[in-house]
Protein backbone atom coordinates (compact mmCIF):
# COMPACT_ATOMS: atom_id res chain seq x y z
CA UNK A 1 0.00 0.00 0.00
CA UNK A 2 2.84 2.58 0.28
CA UNK A 3 2.40 3.82 -3.88
CA UNK A 4 -1.25 4.02 -2.55
CA UNK A 5 -0.67 6.22 0.17
CA UNK A 6 2.03 8.56 -1.72
CA UNK A 7 -0.92 9.24 -5.15
CA UNK A 8 -3.46 8.93 -2.96
CA UNK A 9 -3.25 10.74 1.02
CA UNK A 10 -6.79 10.42 1.51
CA UNK A 11 -6.11 6.40 2.22
CA UNK A 12 -7.27 4.83 5.67
CA UNK A 13 -5.84 1.22 6.15
CA UNK A 14 -7.86 -0.62 9.12
CA UNK A 15 -7.20 -4.56 7.85
CA UNK A 16 -5.92 -5.10 11.16
CA UNK A 17 -8.24 -3.16 13.92
CA UNK A 18 -5.76 -3.72 17.44
CA UNK A 19 -8.50 -1.84 19.64
CA UNK A 20 -12.00 0.29 19.40
CA UNK A 21 -9.79 2.87 19.43
CA UNK A 22 -8.78 2.66 15.96
CA UNK A 23 -12.17 3.57 15.03
CA UNK A 24 -12.00 7.64 16.20
CA UNK A 25 -9.55 7.20 13.15
CA UNK A 26 -12.98 7.07 11.31
CA UNK A 27 -13.87 10.73 12.55
CA UNK A 28 -11.93 12.51 9.32
CA UNK A 29 -13.92 10.21 7.05
CA UNK A 30 -17.43 10.68 8.81
CA UNK A 31 -16.91 14.46 7.81
CA UNK A 32 -16.16 14.21 4.79
CA UNK A 33 -19.15 12.11 4.53
CA UNK A 34 -21.50 14.55 5.98
CA UNK A 35 -19.96 17.36 3.94
CA UNK A 36 -20.78 16.30 0.80
CA UNK A 37 -17.87 14.08 -0.35
CA UNK A 38 -18.07 10.49 -1.49
CA UNK A 39 -15.96 7.79 0.71
CA UNK A 40 -15.28 4.13 -0.38
CA UNK A 41 -15.76 2.06 2.49
CA UNK A 42 -15.78 -1.71 3.35
CA UNK A 43 -19.10 -3.64 4.67
CA UNK A 44 -19.15 -7.33 5.39
CA UNK A 45 -20.87 -7.86 1.86
CA UNK A 46 -18.91 -5.79 -0.42
CA UNK A 47 -17.37 -2.35 -0.64
CA UNK A 48 -19.75 0.08 -0.68
CA UNK A 49 -19.40 4.04 -2.11
CA UNK A 50 -21.05 6.39 0.25
CA UNK A 51 -22.24 9.26 0.50
CA UNK A 52 -24.56 11.70 3.45
CA UNK A 53 -27.88 10.12 2.08
CA UNK A 54 -29.83 13.14 2.83
CA UNK A 55 -27.60 14.98 0.66
CA UNK A 56 -29.05 15.18 -3.01
CA UNK A 57 -26.00 17.01 -4.73
CA UNK A 58 -23.87 14.22 -3.01
CA UNK A 59 -25.79 11.25 -3.75
CA UNK A 60 -25.90 12.42 -7.75
CA UNK A 61 -22.15 12.29 -7.28
CA UNK A 62 -22.43 8.39 -6.53
CA UNK A 63 -24.36 8.22 -9.71
CA UNK A 64 -22.37 9.79 -11.93
CA UNK A 65 -18.73 7.80 -10.40
CA UNK A 66 -20.67 4.59 -10.71
CA UNK A 67 -22.42 5.34 -14.61
CA UNK A 68 -25.68 4.39 -12.92
CA UNK A 69 -29.13 4.78 -14.26
CA UNK A 70 -31.02 7.72 -12.43
CA UNK A 71 -33.78 5.32 -12.05
CA UNK A 72 -31.89 2.31 -9.64
CA UNK A 73 -32.52 3.10 -6.42
CA UNK A 74 -30.07 3.08 -3.41
CA UNK A 75 -29.59 1.63 0.08
CA UNK A 76 -29.62 3.69 2.65
CA UNK A 77 -27.07 2.48 5.80
CA UNK A 78 -28.13 3.06 9.33
CA UNK A 79 -25.77 2.29 12.40
CA UNK A 80 -28.44 1.70 15.03
CA UNK A 81 -32.39 1.79 14.70
CA UNK A 82 -32.82 5.11 16.17
CA UNK A 83 -31.99 6.37 12.31
CA UNK A 84 -34.77 4.39 11.19
CA UNK A 85 -37.74 6.85 12.05
CA UNK A 86 -36.28 9.61 9.89
CA UNK A 87 -36.46 7.62 6.91
CA UNK A 88 -38.90 5.53 6.85
CA UNK A 89 -42.36 4.89 7.94
CA UNK A 90 -45.57 2.85 8.38
CA UNK A 91 -43.64 -0.05 9.28
CA UNK A 92 -45.50 -3.05 9.79
CA UNK A 93 -44.84 -5.87 12.91
CA UNK A 94 -43.33 -8.32 10.79
CA UNK A 95 -41.14 -5.70 8.71
CA UNK A 96 -39.52 -5.19 12.47
CA UNK A 97 -39.22 -8.95 13.25
CA UNK A 98 -37.41 -9.22 9.76
CA UNK A 99 -35.09 -6.09 11.34
CA UNK A 100 -34.89 -7.64 14.66
CA UNK A 101 -34.06 -11.02 13.55
CA UNK A 102 -31.13 -10.11 10.35
CA UNK A 103 -29.95 -7.07 11.44
CA UNK A 104 -27.14 -5.83 12.25
CA UNK A 105 -25.96 -8.07 8.76
CA UNK A 106 -26.33 -8.54 5.27
CA UNK A 107 -30.24 -8.28 5.04
CA UNK A 108 -31.92 -4.90 3.09
CA UNK A 109 -35.51 -4.15 3.81
CA UNK A 110 -37.60 -2.08 1.72
CA UNK A 111 -40.03 0.73 3.47
CA UNK A 112 -41.78 3.26 2.86
CA UNK A 113 -40.09 6.35 2.45
CA UNK A 114 -40.38 9.82 4.60
CA UNK A 115 -40.16 12.77 3.06
CA UNK A 116 -36.78 13.61 4.43
CA UNK A 117 -35.94 10.89 1.85
CA UNK A 118 -34.67 12.47 -1.24
CA UNK A 119 -36.30 11.24 -4.22
CA UNK A 120 -32.84 10.75 -5.67
CA UNK A 121 -31.88 8.07 -3.48
CA UNK A 122 -35.31 6.21 -3.94
CA UNK A 123 -34.96 6.84 -7.43
CA UNK A 124 -37.82 8.39 -7.72
CA UNK A 125 -40.15 5.51 -6.17
CA UNK A 126 -41.98 5.69 -2.29
CA UNK A 127 -40.06 3.49 -0.99
CA UNK A 128 -36.23 3.16 0.37
CA UNK A 129 -34.03 0.23 0.80
CA UNK A 130 -32.06 0.33 4.39
CA UNK A 131 -29.66 -1.93 6.00
CA UNK A 132 -27.85 -1.86 8.74
CA UNK A 133 -24.60 -3.69 8.40
CA UNK A 134 -22.82 -5.68 11.30
CA UNK A 135 -19.23 -4.41 9.76
CA UNK A 136 -17.98 -2.52 12.73
CA UNK A 137 -16.18 -0.13 10.33
CA UNK A 138 -19.20 0.47 8.33
CA UNK A 139 -21.18 1.17 11.39
CA UNK A 140 -18.55 3.84 13.18
CA UNK A 141 -18.86 5.58 9.59
CA UNK A 142 -21.80 6.40 9.99
CA UNK A 143 -21.66 7.03 13.75
CA UNK A 144 -19.29 9.23 12.77
CA UNK A 145 -20.94 10.69 9.96
CA UNK A 146 -24.22 10.92 11.72
CA UNK A 147 -26.89 10.12 8.84
CA UNK A 148 -27.88 7.62 6.71
CA UNK A 149 -24.87 6.56 4.59
CA UNK A 150 -26.60 6.10 0.52
CA UNK A 151 -23.73 3.67 -0.90
CA UNK A 152 -24.42 1.14 -3.94
CA UNK A 153 -21.71 -1.83 -4.41
CA UNK A 154 -18.00 -0.15 -4.96
CA UNK A 155 -18.08 -1.03 -8.90
CA UNK A 156 -18.36 0.97 -11.97
CA UNK A 157 -22.42 -0.22 -13.21
CA UNK A 158 -22.31 -3.72 -14.91
CA UNK A 159 -18.54 -4.84 -13.24
CA UNK A 160 -18.46 -7.37 -10.73
CA UNK A 161 -18.40 -5.84 -7.40
CA UNK A 162 -15.90 -5.02 -5.27
CA UNK A 163 -14.64 -7.02 -2.38
CA UNK A 164 -11.45 -5.50 -1.48
CA UNK A 165 -9.80 -2.31 -2.39
CA UNK A 166 -7.29 -3.35 -4.57
CA UNK A 167 -9.76 -4.77 -7.54
CA UNK A 168 -11.91 -1.49 -7.93
CA UNK A 169 -8.74 1.46 -6.98
CA UNK A 170 -8.17 1.69 -10.85
CA UNK A 171 -11.77 2.10 -11.47
CA UNK A 172 -12.81 4.54 -8.65
CA UNK A 173 -9.84 6.27 -6.44
CA UNK A 174 -9.71 8.83 -8.74
CA UNK A 175 -13.25 9.48 -8.18
CA UNK A 176 -13.83 9.55 -4.52
CA UNK A 177 -12.42 12.00 -1.89
CA UNK A 178 -11.57 8.95 0.89
CA UNK A 179 -10.77 5.42 0.81
CA UNK A 180 -10.83 2.77 3.73
CA UNK A 181 -9.31 -0.03 3.50
CA UNK A 182 -10.68 -2.68 5.88
CA UNK A 183 -9.48 -5.92 3.84
CA UNK A 184 -11.09 -8.56 2.11
CA UNK A 185 -15.10 -8.40 2.47
CA UNK A 186 -16.33 -11.70 4.41
CA UNK A 187 -19.46 -12.86 2.92
CA UNK A 188 -18.45 -11.10 -0.56
CA UNK A 189 -21.17 -11.50 -2.28
CA UNK A 190 -24.32 -7.99 -1.94
CA UNK A 191 -27.34 -8.11 0.89
CA UNK A 192 -30.19 -10.02 0.65
CA UNK A 193 -32.90 -7.59 -0.33
CA UNK A 194 -36.84 -7.95 0.79
CA UNK A 195 -39.69 -6.64 0.80
CA UNK A 196 -43.21 -6.95 2.32
CA UNK A 197 -45.98 -7.32 0.33
CA UNK A 198 -49.36 -7.90 1.90
CA UNK A 199 -47.63 -9.77 5.13
CA UNK A 200 -45.30 -12.35 3.06
CA UNK A 201 -41.52 -11.07 2.00
CA UNK A 202 -40.58 -11.33 -1.05
CA UNK A 203 -36.81 -11.74 -2.02
CA UNK A 204 -35.79 -9.42 -4.83
CA UNK A 205 -32.36 -9.91 -4.91
CA UNK A 206 -30.60 -13.01 -2.69
CA UNK A 207 -27.48 -13.11 -0.31
CA UNK A 208 -26.39 -14.56 2.58
CA UNK A 209 -29.58 -14.59 4.83
CA UNK A 210 -31.76 -17.19 2.99
CA UNK A 211 -34.75 -18.04 1.64
CA UNK A 212 -34.92 -20.26 4.53
CA UNK A 213 -34.04 -18.39 7.36
CA UNK A 214 -36.70 -15.44 6.30
CA UNK A 215 -39.37 -18.40 6.34
CA UNK A 216 -38.63 -19.27 9.81
CA UNK A 217 -39.28 -16.16 10.81
CA UNK A 218 -42.13 -14.96 8.81
CA UNK A 219 -43.42 -18.41 8.14
CA UNK A 220 -43.50 -17.63 4.15
CA UNK A 221 -41.79 -16.50 2.01
CA UNK A 222 -41.20 -15.97 -1.90
CA UNK A 223 -38.39 -15.65 -4.28
CA UNK A 224 -39.04 -13.34 -7.30
CA UNK A 225 -39.45 -15.07 -10.42
CA UNK A 226 -36.76 -12.47 -11.74
CA UNK A 227 -33.87 -14.13 -9.64
CA UNK A 228 -32.91 -16.78 -11.92
CA UNK A 229 -35.23 -15.80 -14.77
CA UNK A 230 -34.15 -13.36 -17.60
CA UNK A 231 -36.52 -10.35 -17.55
CA UNK A 232 -38.66 -9.95 -20.48
CA UNK A 233 -38.29 -6.41 -22.31
CA UNK A 234 -40.39 -3.79 -20.87
CA UNK A 235 -41.72 -5.74 -17.81
CA UNK A 236 -41.94 -4.30 -14.78
CA UNK A 237 -40.37 -5.39 -12.04
CA UNK A 238 -40.21 -4.97 -8.68
CA UNK A 239 -36.47 -3.57 -8.08
CA UNK A 240 -35.05 -1.73 -10.69
CA UNK A 241 -31.54 -2.63 -10.18
CA UNK A 242 -33.39 -6.08 -12.05
CA UNK A 243 -33.07 -4.47 -15.10
CA UNK A 244 -30.11 -3.65 -15.59
CA UNK A 245 -26.57 -5.56 -16.37
CA UNK A 246 -24.62 -6.93 -13.77
CA UNK A 247 -21.41 -8.24 -12.67
CA UNK A 248 -19.88 -8.79 -16.31
CA UNK A 249 -16.27 -9.76 -16.68
CA UNK A 250 -14.96 -8.06 -20.43
CA UNK A 251 -14.46 -11.49 -21.60
CA UNK A 252 -17.24 -13.96 -23.01
CA UNK A 253 -18.67 -16.04 -19.92
CA UNK A 254 -20.66 -19.93 -20.04
CA UNK A 255 -22.02 -21.16 -17.40
CA UNK A 256 -21.57 -24.90 -16.98
CA UNK A 257 -24.09 -27.48 -14.37
CA UNK A 258 -25.13 -30.36 -14.40
CA UNK A 259 -26.26 -32.69 -11.07
CA UNK A 260 -23.71 -35.11 -10.98
CA UNK A 261 -19.93 -33.84 -10.28
CA UNK A 262 -18.79 -36.32 -13.02
CA UNK A 263 -21.48 -34.56 -15.67
CA UNK A 264 -19.86 -31.42 -14.89
CA UNK A 265 -16.13 -32.48 -15.22
CA UNK A 266 -17.25 -33.43 -18.61
CA UNK A 267 -19.22 -30.62 -19.84
CA UNK A 268 -16.44 -28.36 -19.06
CA UNK A 269 -13.77 -30.76 -21.03
CA UNK A 270 -16.47 -30.27 -23.84
CA UNK A 271 -16.37 -26.46 -23.86
CA UNK A 272 -13.23 -26.38 -23.21
CA UNK A 273 -11.62 -28.09 -25.94
CA UNK A 274 -14.63 -26.47 -28.67
CA UNK A 275 -13.32 -23.56 -27.63
CA UNK A 276 -9.38 -24.46 -28.25
CA UNK A 277 -10.48 -26.60 -31.19
CA UNK A 278 -11.74 -23.18 -32.53
CA UNK A 279 -8.84 -21.44 -31.76
CA UNK A 280 -9.47 -20.14 -28.81
CA UNK A 281 -8.18 -19.77 -25.28
CA UNK A 282 -11.09 -20.91 -22.62
CA UNK A 283 -10.45 -19.47 -18.59
CA UNK A 284 -11.66 -22.30 -16.24
CA UNK A 285 -13.18 -20.95 -12.46
CA UNK A 286 -14.33 -24.50 -10.56
CA UNK A 287 -15.02 -25.79 -7.54
CA UNK A 288 -11.96 -27.15 -5.85
CA UNK A 289 -13.32 -30.23 -6.39
CA UNK A 290 -12.49 -30.39 -9.95
CA UNK A 291 -9.90 -28.00 -10.43
CA UNK A 292 -7.60 -30.95 -9.37
CA UNK A 293 -9.46 -33.37 -12.02
CA UNK A 294 -9.13 -30.42 -15.01
CA UNK A 295 -5.65 -29.47 -14.16
CA UNK A 296 -4.32 -33.47 -14.83
CA UNK A 297 -7.29 -33.55 -18.24
CA UNK A 298 -6.50 -30.21 -19.93
CA UNK A 299 -3.62 -28.17 -21.13
CA UNK A 300 -1.27 -26.69 -18.56
CA UNK A 301 -1.32 -23.81 -20.00
CA UNK A 302 -5.22 -23.38 -19.53
CA UNK A 303 -5.58 -21.13 -16.37
CA UNK A 304 -7.92 -22.92 -13.91
CA UNK A 305 -9.47 -20.54 -10.97
CA UNK A 306 -10.05 -22.56 -7.92
CA UNK A 307 -13.47 -20.76 -6.16
CA UNK A 308 -12.97 -22.89 -3.03
CA UNK A 309 -14.79 -25.63 -1.64
CA UNK A 310 -17.82 -24.83 0.09
CA UNK A 311 -20.52 -22.16 -0.73
CA UNK A 312 -19.14 -19.66 1.68
CA UNK A 313 -16.00 -19.81 0.17
CA UNK A 314 -17.50 -19.60 -3.37
CA UNK A 315 -19.09 -16.35 -2.57
CA UNK A 316 -16.22 -14.84 -0.84
CA UNK A 317 -14.17 -15.25 -3.36
CA UNK A 318 -16.57 -15.02 -6.40
CA UNK A 319 -16.42 -11.41 -7.74
CA UNK A 320 -12.60 -10.82 -7.09
CA UNK A 321 -12.04 -14.04 -9.21
CA UNK A 322 -14.60 -12.98 -12.04
CA UNK A 323 -11.81 -9.90 -12.52
CA UNK A 324 -8.84 -11.73 -12.18
CA UNK A 325 -9.90 -14.42 -14.84
CA UNK A 326 -10.94 -10.73 -17.08
CA UNK A 327 -6.85 -10.30 -16.92
CA UNK A 328 -5.96 -13.69 -18.15
CA UNK A 329 -7.22 -11.79 -21.67
CA UNK A 330 -8.56 -15.29 -22.83
CA UNK A 331 -11.46 -15.78 -25.31
CA UNK A 332 -14.41 -17.80 -23.00
CA UNK A 333 -14.05 -17.87 -19.27
CA UNK A 334 -15.95 -21.36 -18.60
CA UNK A 335 -17.47 -21.04 -15.14
CA UNK A 336 -18.58 -24.24 -12.84
CA UNK A 337 -22.20 -23.23 -11.18
CA UNK A 338 -23.40 -24.77 -8.04
CA UNK A 339 -27.00 -25.50 -6.96
CA UNK A 340 -29.34 -23.58 -6.07
CA UNK A 341 -30.06 -24.27 -2.56
CA UNK A 342 -29.44 -21.96 0.47
CA UNK A 343 -26.60 -19.58 -0.88
CA UNK A 344 -26.37 -21.43 -3.92
CA UNK A 345 -29.36 -19.31 -5.32
CA UNK A 346 -27.32 -15.90 -4.63
CA UNK A 347 -24.49 -17.46 -6.29
CA UNK A 348 -26.66 -18.67 -9.45
CA UNK A 349 -27.91 -15.57 -9.46
CA UNK A 350 -24.97 -13.43 -10.16
CA UNK A 351 -23.47 -16.18 -12.28
CA UNK A 352 -26.34 -16.45 -14.55
CA UNK A 353 -26.31 -12.34 -15.00
CA UNK A 354 -22.24 -12.44 -15.69
CA UNK A 355 -22.76 -15.14 -17.94
CA UNK A 356 -25.95 -12.73 -19.91
CA UNK A 357 -27.88 -16.27 -19.08
CA UNK A 358 -25.08 -18.39 -21.32
CA UNK A 359 -25.65 -21.78 -19.62
CA UNK A 360 -25.00 -25.17 -20.69
O1 LIG B 1 -24.67 -5.49 0.37
C1 LIG B 1 -25.19 -4.53 -0.21
O2 LIG B 1 -26.41 -4.39 -0.32
C2 LIG B 1 -24.24 -3.47 -0.79
C3 LIG B 1 -23.47 -2.83 0.37
C4 LIG B 1 -22.62 -1.68 -0.05
O3 LIG B 1 -24.36 -2.48 1.39
N1 LIG B 1 -24.97 -2.50 -1.55
C5 LIG B 1 -25.51 -2.77 -2.76
O4 LIG B 1 -26.14 -1.71 -3.36
O5 LIG B 1 -25.44 -3.87 -3.28
P1 LIG B 1 -26.53 -1.69 -4.93
O6 LIG B 1 -26.99 -0.31 -5.17
O7 LIG B 1 -25.40 -2.16 -5.74
O8 LIG B 1 -27.74 -2.67 -5.03
C6 LIG B 1 -28.99 -2.30 -4.42
C7 LIG B 1 -30.10 -3.08 -5.07
C8 LIG B 1 -30.37 -2.63 -6.48
O9 LIG B 1 -30.67 -3.77 -7.26
C9 LIG B 1 -31.60 -1.74 -6.36
O10 LIG B 1 -32.40 -1.73 -7.51
C10 LIG B 1 -32.31 -2.36 -5.17
O11 LIG B 1 -31.30 -2.83 -4.30
N2 LIG B 1 -33.11 -1.35 -4.45
C11 LIG B 1 -32.68 -0.29 -3.74
N3 LIG B 1 -33.70 0.46 -3.28
C12 LIG B 1 -34.83 -0.15 -3.72
C13 LIG B 1 -36.23 0.15 -3.61
N4 LIG B 1 -36.67 1.22 -2.96
N5 LIG B 1 -37.10 -0.70 -4.21
C14 LIG B 1 -36.69 -1.79 -4.87
N6 LIG B 1 -35.37 -2.13 -5.02
C15 LIG B 1 -34.45 -1.32 -4.46
MG1 LIG C 1 -24.45 -3.18 -7.28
Amino acid sequence: MKEKDKIYDNYLDLKNIHSLNDYTKLEKAGKIIYDGGLVLFPTETVYGLGANGLDPEAVKRIYIAKGRASDNPLILHICDIGMLGKIAQNITDLEFSLMNAFWPGPFTIILNKTPFVPSIVSGGLETVGVRMPSNEIARNLIKYSGVPIAAPSANISGRPSGTNINDIFDELASKVDYIIDGGDCNIGLESTVVRVIDNVPHILRPGKITAEEIKQVAGNVIIDKHILGKLEPNKKVLSPGMKYKHYAPKTECVLVYDSSINKIQEKIIHVAQKCISNGKVPTIMCSEQNSEFLRKNLDENIHIINLGSDLNSISKNIFSDLRKADTYNSDLIIIEGVSTDGLGLAIMNRLLRACNYNVI
